[in-house]
Protein backbone atom coordinates (compact mmCIF):
# COMPACT_ATOMS: atom_id res chain seq x y z
CA UNK A 1 0.00 0.00 0.00
CA UNK A 2 1.25 3.32 -0.77
CA UNK A 3 1.19 6.44 2.08
CA UNK A 4 0.34 10.12 0.63
CA UNK A 5 0.57 12.41 2.80
CA UNK A 6 -2.53 14.95 2.63
CA UNK A 7 -0.93 18.13 3.64
CA UNK A 8 0.36 21.54 2.38
CA UNK A 9 2.71 21.99 4.91
CA UNK A 10 5.90 21.63 3.64
CA UNK A 11 7.95 21.53 7.01
CA UNK A 12 5.54 17.99 7.42
CA UNK A 13 6.28 16.85 4.28
CA UNK A 14 9.71 17.49 4.68
CA UNK A 15 10.29 15.62 7.70
CA UNK A 16 7.70 12.71 6.74
CA UNK A 17 9.59 12.23 3.51
CA UNK A 18 12.93 11.69 5.33
CA UNK A 19 11.44 8.57 6.87
CA UNK A 20 11.15 6.79 3.79
CA UNK A 21 7.47 6.34 4.12
CA UNK A 22 6.26 8.99 1.79
CA UNK A 23 5.28 7.80 -1.86
CA UNK A 24 2.98 11.26 -2.42
CA UNK A 25 1.43 13.98 -1.41
CA UNK A 26 -2.44 15.29 -1.52
CA UNK A 27 -3.88 19.01 -1.47
CA UNK A 28 -7.11 20.31 -1.55
CA UNK A 29 -8.16 24.27 -2.69
CA UNK A 30 -8.71 24.49 1.11
CA UNK A 31 -5.05 23.65 2.84
CA UNK A 32 -3.59 25.56 -0.03
CA UNK A 33 -5.25 28.37 1.37
CA UNK A 34 -4.31 28.02 4.81
CA UNK A 35 -0.53 27.28 4.02
CA UNK A 36 -0.66 31.41 3.49
CA UNK A 37 1.71 30.51 0.25
CA UNK A 38 1.47 30.94 -3.69
CA UNK A 39 -0.48 28.02 -5.19
CA UNK A 40 1.98 27.10 -7.90
CA UNK A 41 5.00 27.90 -5.51
CA UNK A 42 3.37 25.89 -3.34
CA UNK A 43 3.54 22.46 -5.53
CA UNK A 44 6.56 23.48 -6.84
CA UNK A 45 8.35 23.72 -3.74
CA UNK A 46 6.58 19.95 -2.48
CA UNK A 47 7.42 18.44 -6.01
CA UNK A 48 11.16 19.31 -5.29
CA UNK A 49 10.54 17.27 -1.71
CA UNK A 50 8.70 14.37 -2.88
CA UNK A 51 9.20 12.27 -6.11
CA UNK A 52 5.81 10.41 -5.97
CA UNK A 53 2.32 12.02 -7.27
CA UNK A 54 1.87 15.24 -6.19
CA UNK A 55 -1.77 16.44 -6.56
CA UNK A 56 -2.82 19.73 -7.16
CA UNK A 57 -6.49 20.52 -7.30
CA UNK A 58 -8.12 23.26 -9.86
CA UNK A 59 -10.29 25.37 -8.73
CA UNK A 60 -12.49 25.97 -12.25
CA UNK A 61 -15.78 24.34 -12.58
CA UNK A 62 -16.03 24.20 -16.47
CA UNK A 63 -14.53 22.72 -18.55
CA UNK A 64 -12.34 24.90 -20.83
CA UNK A 65 -11.22 27.10 -17.55
CA UNK A 66 -10.52 23.14 -15.80
CA UNK A 67 -8.35 22.53 -19.34
CA UNK A 68 -6.42 26.31 -18.82
CA UNK A 69 -5.35 25.68 -15.09
CA UNK A 70 -4.22 21.88 -15.56
CA UNK A 71 -1.92 23.48 -18.46
CA UNK A 72 -0.46 25.89 -15.66
CA UNK A 73 -0.88 23.04 -13.32
CA UNK A 74 0.87 20.06 -14.76
CA UNK A 75 4.04 22.56 -16.49
CA UNK A 76 5.23 22.66 -12.91
CA UNK A 77 6.81 19.57 -12.36
CA UNK A 78 6.01 15.70 -14.18
CA UNK A 79 5.13 14.32 -11.22
CA UNK A 80 2.22 16.57 -10.50
CA UNK A 81 -0.90 15.00 -10.62
CA UNK A 82 -4.14 16.97 -11.46
CA UNK A 83 -6.86 16.62 -8.92
CA UNK A 84 -10.33 17.38 -10.79
CA UNK A 85 -13.61 17.30 -8.73
CA UNK A 86 -16.24 14.30 -9.34
CA UNK A 87 -18.96 16.75 -11.44
CA UNK A 88 -19.28 15.78 -15.67
CA UNK A 89 -17.22 18.72 -16.40
CA UNK A 90 -14.58 17.57 -13.89
CA UNK A 91 -14.44 13.62 -15.49
CA UNK A 92 -14.01 15.40 -19.03
CA UNK A 93 -11.29 17.06 -17.95
CA UNK A 94 -10.54 13.76 -16.85
CA UNK A 95 -10.50 11.99 -20.17
CA UNK A 96 -9.21 14.60 -22.12
CA UNK A 97 -5.91 14.88 -19.63
CA UNK A 98 -5.78 11.02 -19.35
CA UNK A 99 -5.80 10.55 -22.89
CA UNK A 100 -2.79 13.09 -23.46
CA UNK A 101 -0.90 11.37 -20.68
CA UNK A 102 -1.61 13.00 -17.77
CA UNK A 103 -2.08 11.39 -13.85
CA UNK A 104 -5.41 12.52 -12.88
CA UNK A 105 -6.90 12.38 -9.23
CA UNK A 106 -10.71 12.46 -9.12
CA UNK A 107 -11.52 14.13 -6.04
CA UNK A 108 -14.83 14.16 -3.53
CA UNK A 109 -15.99 10.31 -4.44
CA UNK A 110 -18.96 9.16 -2.42
CA UNK A 111 -20.22 6.19 -4.30
CA UNK A 112 -19.08 3.46 -6.34
CA UNK A 113 -21.56 4.40 -9.51
CA UNK A 114 -18.89 7.77 -9.30
CA UNK A 115 -15.89 6.05 -8.90
CA UNK A 116 -16.84 3.17 -11.99
CA UNK A 117 -17.49 6.71 -13.78
CA UNK A 118 -14.06 8.28 -12.98
CA UNK A 119 -12.20 5.02 -14.12
CA UNK A 120 -13.73 4.75 -17.25
CA UNK A 121 -12.71 8.30 -17.98
CA UNK A 122 -9.38 7.02 -17.33
CA UNK A 123 -8.33 8.78 -14.15
CA UNK A 124 -4.98 7.03 -12.22
CA UNK A 125 -6.54 7.89 -8.94
CA UNK A 126 -10.09 7.88 -7.28
CA UNK A 127 -10.55 9.92 -3.82
CA UNK A 128 -13.20 8.52 -1.96
CA UNK A 129 -13.52 10.34 1.41
CA UNK A 130 -14.11 7.90 4.12
CA UNK A 131 -14.67 10.46 6.71
CA UNK A 132 -17.04 12.48 5.55
CA UNK A 133 -19.12 9.81 5.27
CA UNK A 134 -18.55 8.70 8.37
CA UNK A 135 -19.64 11.91 9.82
CA UNK A 136 -23.00 11.49 8.39
CA UNK A 137 -23.53 8.26 9.65
CA UNK A 138 -22.45 6.28 6.49
CA UNK A 139 -19.94 3.85 7.15
CA UNK A 140 -17.16 5.14 4.85
CA UNK A 141 -15.26 2.05 4.61
CA UNK A 142 -18.00 -0.07 3.21
CA UNK A 143 -17.63 2.25 0.07
CA UNK A 144 -13.87 1.02 -0.05
CA UNK A 145 -14.96 -2.58 -0.42
CA UNK A 146 -17.24 -1.73 -2.44
CA UNK A 147 -15.12 0.24 -5.28
CA UNK A 148 -12.54 -2.51 -4.76
CA UNK A 149 -14.76 -5.47 -5.91
CA UNK A 150 -16.21 -3.09 -8.52
CA UNK A 151 -12.49 -2.16 -9.67
CA UNK A 152 -11.61 -5.78 -9.51
CA UNK A 153 -13.98 -6.89 -12.02
CA UNK A 154 -13.46 -5.43 -14.72
CA UNK A 155 -9.79 -4.97 -14.15
CA UNK A 156 -9.23 -1.29 -14.07
CA UNK A 157 -6.20 0.51 -13.61
CA UNK A 158 -7.55 3.47 -11.45
CA UNK A 159 -5.64 3.47 -7.90
CA UNK A 160 -8.37 3.56 -5.17
CA UNK A 161 -6.67 6.25 -3.12
CA UNK A 162 -8.35 6.11 0.50
CA UNK A 163 -8.90 10.07 1.31
CA UNK A 164 -10.58 11.96 4.26
CA UNK A 165 -9.15 9.39 6.57
CA UNK A 166 -9.31 10.28 10.06
CA UNK A 167 -7.21 7.66 12.41
CA UNK A 168 -5.62 4.55 12.02
CA UNK A 169 -8.36 2.09 11.83
CA UNK A 170 -9.01 3.50 8.09
CA UNK A 171 -5.59 2.64 7.16
CA UNK A 172 -6.05 -1.02 8.44
CA UNK A 173 -9.42 -1.76 7.30
CA UNK A 174 -8.07 0.30 3.48
CA UNK A 175 -4.94 -1.76 3.46
CA UNK A 176 -7.44 -5.31 4.26
CA UNK A 177 -9.68 -4.30 1.30
CA UNK A 178 -6.58 -3.90 -0.70
CA UNK A 179 -6.73 -0.31 -1.35
CA UNK A 180 -4.04 0.88 -3.52
CA UNK A 181 -3.10 4.34 -1.76
CA UNK A 182 -3.92 5.83 1.33
CA UNK A 183 -3.82 10.06 2.08
CA UNK A 184 -3.48 10.53 5.42
CA UNK A 185 -2.63 13.85 7.65
CA UNK A 186 0.95 13.87 8.88
CA UNK A 187 -0.37 13.39 12.48
CA UNK A 188 -2.57 9.80 11.33
CA UNK A 189 0.66 8.50 9.81
CA UNK A 190 3.06 9.60 13.00
CA UNK A 191 0.26 7.41 15.25
CA UNK A 192 1.05 4.23 12.95
CA UNK A 193 4.26 4.02 14.67
CA UNK A 194 3.29 3.98 18.05
CA UNK A 195 1.98 1.06 20.48
CA UNK A 196 1.95 1.09 24.26
CA UNK A 197 3.91 -2.17 24.47
CA UNK A 198 6.85 -1.05 22.20
CA UNK A 199 7.29 2.02 24.04
CA UNK A 200 7.10 -0.41 27.55
CA UNK A 201 9.50 -3.07 25.89
CA UNK A 202 11.71 -0.44 25.00
CA UNK A 203 11.58 1.20 28.16
CA UNK A 204 12.69 -2.42 30.01
CA UNK A 205 15.56 -3.40 27.68
CA UNK A 206 17.33 0.19 28.03
CA UNK A 207 17.14 -0.01 31.73
CA UNK A 208 18.22 -3.59 31.51
CA UNK A 209 21.11 -3.03 29.06
CA UNK A 210 22.07 0.22 31.02
CA UNK A 211 22.78 -1.79 34.34
CA UNK A 212 25.32 -3.75 32.46
CA UNK A 213 27.58 -0.75 31.98
CA UNK A 214 28.17 -2.06 28.85
CA UNK A 215 28.76 -0.13 25.19
CA UNK A 216 28.13 -0.91 21.83
CA UNK A 217 30.11 1.65 20.00
CA UNK A 218 32.88 0.50 23.04
CA UNK A 219 33.32 4.01 24.59
C1 LIG B 1 -7.96 14.29 -0.18
O1 LIG B 1 -7.41 14.43 -1.24
C2 LIG B 1 -8.52 15.40 0.59
O2 LIG B 1 -7.61 16.47 0.55
C3 LIG B 1 -8.69 15.06 2.05
O3 LIG B 1 -8.37 13.73 2.34
C4 LIG B 1 -9.93 15.58 2.66
O4 LIG B 1 -9.93 15.27 4.04
P1 LIG B 1 -10.92 15.94 5.08
O5 LIG B 1 -12.28 15.34 4.88
O6 LIG B 1 -10.34 15.58 6.41
O7 LIG B 1 -10.90 17.41 4.78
Amino acid sequence: MKFFIDTADVEEIKDLASTGMVDGVTTNPSLAAASGKSFLDLIAEICTVVEGPVSAEVTATDFETMMKEAAVLRKIAPNVAIKVPLIPDGLKCCKALSDDGVMVNVTLCFSANQALLAAKAGAAFISPFVGRLDDIAVDGMNLIDEICEVYANYDFSTEVLVASIRHPMHILEAARMGAHVATMPPKTLRQLYKHPLTDKGLEGFLADWAKSGQSILGN
